[in-house]
């Protein structure tokens, strides 16, 4: 296993382009399982969830190559089979957004039940409710949802939850709808940008919906869904993650192929924090020369703030001058990497799922371990501005969802080097 070990850098300069969305083209590979037709999927980023999703797809029957300038292609074989196994399913929940395609294609799918993670408990209530609604039967058999359908129906459906609504619950539910028979009215649907890059993708296959990117969606089933090409968005999520890497430095950064309308509430932050921000039509400029200054945030559905952003945010403002709040609203308890931000000397109490940061004057480098994918990151800012050298354990977190980061860093300037682990079991 690597490790990344990262030196105390001077500030980052320069360009960098952002990839596409992880959580994109996740739930648009499963959506390609609607149709007997190849499709062709642009700007699908490089990563280990990525791969994980074609192994996936592989096994259900739809082989995915990659074309020499990036492009996802998918390639129905025919037959397959209707199960995804707990050894893909544990490594990447983002795989149960194949159970709402094969229930409406096939009738049937066998899917790992999802577990807890190290962001917290990760129910999967509402999936099973919406496609409940629309007809199927869903059953837990030794650690599987069993779900079948002759015929799925159309039917109004609410998918709020207790934190809002689902982001890949409403997407299994809209891609099981587009071929039910009949209007299916979802009420309280995820807005996220992904879930929206997700509709329009359908709606390219020939999917009839309605309100894409409101909380209502109104679909009309459609028989048979078609091929289709579509760039996915770009991943406001890394965007983000680099104009950090800026403001920690005090650094210059402009993200090229970025969208700062997915960003709103992120850049409004950051301005606040003392970070300016300039917007051009598909790019986002951070630099920052003065003091960082304290934020007080909540993790909210889209468009609130992204708690796919709140680590690399208290990373940031571990080093403000003052004390800042931030609550968490979607995982309360995704909370793993302030004990590995305090071994850097940052100075952060948990109360609730809200954690107050005081800022420090300096970070200290040390050993850390990763815990998910956005604490991974967290840890990669802090250790660019930590005196002395911070190696970043367990970075295969890293990979599964950023692509190259080291290598973005590096070419902005950033002292950063990927090392195998000896310590690593
Ligand atoms: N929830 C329920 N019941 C459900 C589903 C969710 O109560 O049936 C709760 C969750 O416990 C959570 C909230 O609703 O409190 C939102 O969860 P959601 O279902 O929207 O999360 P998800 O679809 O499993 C996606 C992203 C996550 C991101 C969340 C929130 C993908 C593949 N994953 O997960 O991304 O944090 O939405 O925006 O799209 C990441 O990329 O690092 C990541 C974790």
């Amino acid at each position: 296993m690597d490790k990344l070990v990262v030196s105390q850098s001077p500030p980052l300069r320069g360009a960098v382009a952002v990839s596409g969305a992880k959580n994109a083209v996740l739930p648009i590979l499963a959506a390609t399982l609607l149709t007997d037709e190849g499709c062709v999927i642009e700007g699908a980023p490089d990563l280990k969830d990525v791969a994980t999703m074609c192994r996936l797809m592989s096994d259900l029957g739809v082989t995915v190559s990659r074309r020499e300038d990036g492009a996802l292609v998918t390639r129905p074989e025919g037959g397959g089979s209707c199960d995804a196994d707990y050894d893909i399913v544990r490594t990447m929940r983002a795989s149960i957004t194949v159970l709402g395609p094969l229930l409406a294609k096939r009738g049937r799918a066998v899917v790992s039940f999802p577990g807890g993670c190290n962001i917290g408990p990760r129910p999967i209530d509402l999936h099973i409710r919406g496609l409940r609604a629309l007809g199927a039967t869903i059953e837990v058999e030794e650690g599987y949802l069993v779900a079948r359908a002759g015929k799925l129906t159309g039917t109004t459906l609410f998918l709020g939850g207790p934190f809002g609504s689902s982001v890949t619950g409403t997407a299994n539910v809209l891609m099981a709808a587009v071929l039910s028979e009949g209007r299916t009215v979802i009420e309280s649907a995820a807005c996220e940008p992904e879930v929206v890059d997700l509709a329009r993708f359908l709606v390219r296959m020939g999917a009839r919906i309605r309100g894409v990117g409101s909380p209502r969606l109104e679909i009309e089933g459609v028989r048979k869904l078609h091929g289709a090409t579509w760039r996915v968005i770009p991943d406001r999520i890394e965007a983000g993650t680099l104009l950090v890497a800026a403001a920690i430095t005090g650094g210059d950064v402009t993200v090229t192929g970025a969208s700062a309308g997915m960003l709103t509430g992120v850049l409004q932050t950051l301005r606040e924090i003392g970070v300016t921000i300039e917007e051009g039509p598909t790019s986002i400029r951070a630099s920052r020369s003065g003091p960082l200054r304290p934020a007080q945030f909540v993790t909210l559905p889209y468009p609130g703030f992204p708690t796919d952003l709140q680590a690399q945010f208290m990373a940031l403002l571990c080093l403000s001058e003052g004390i800042s709040v931030i609550t968490e609203k979607i995982y309360p308890e995704r909370f793993l990497h302030v004990a590995e931000l305090l071994r850097l000397r940052a100075h952060i109490l948990r109360e609730g799922p809200s954690a107050i940061v005081v800022g420090v004057p300096w970070l200290s480098g040390a050993k850390v371990m990763a815990s998910d994918l956005r604490a991974s990151a967290a840890l990669v800012l802090a250790g660019l501005v930590a005196r002395g050298k911070t190696e970043v354990k367990r970075i295969y977190h890293l990979d599964r969802g950023y692509e190259r980061l080291e290598e973005k860093l590096k070419a902005l300037g950033a002292i950063i080097e990927r090392e195998p682990d000896p310590e690593a079991p």
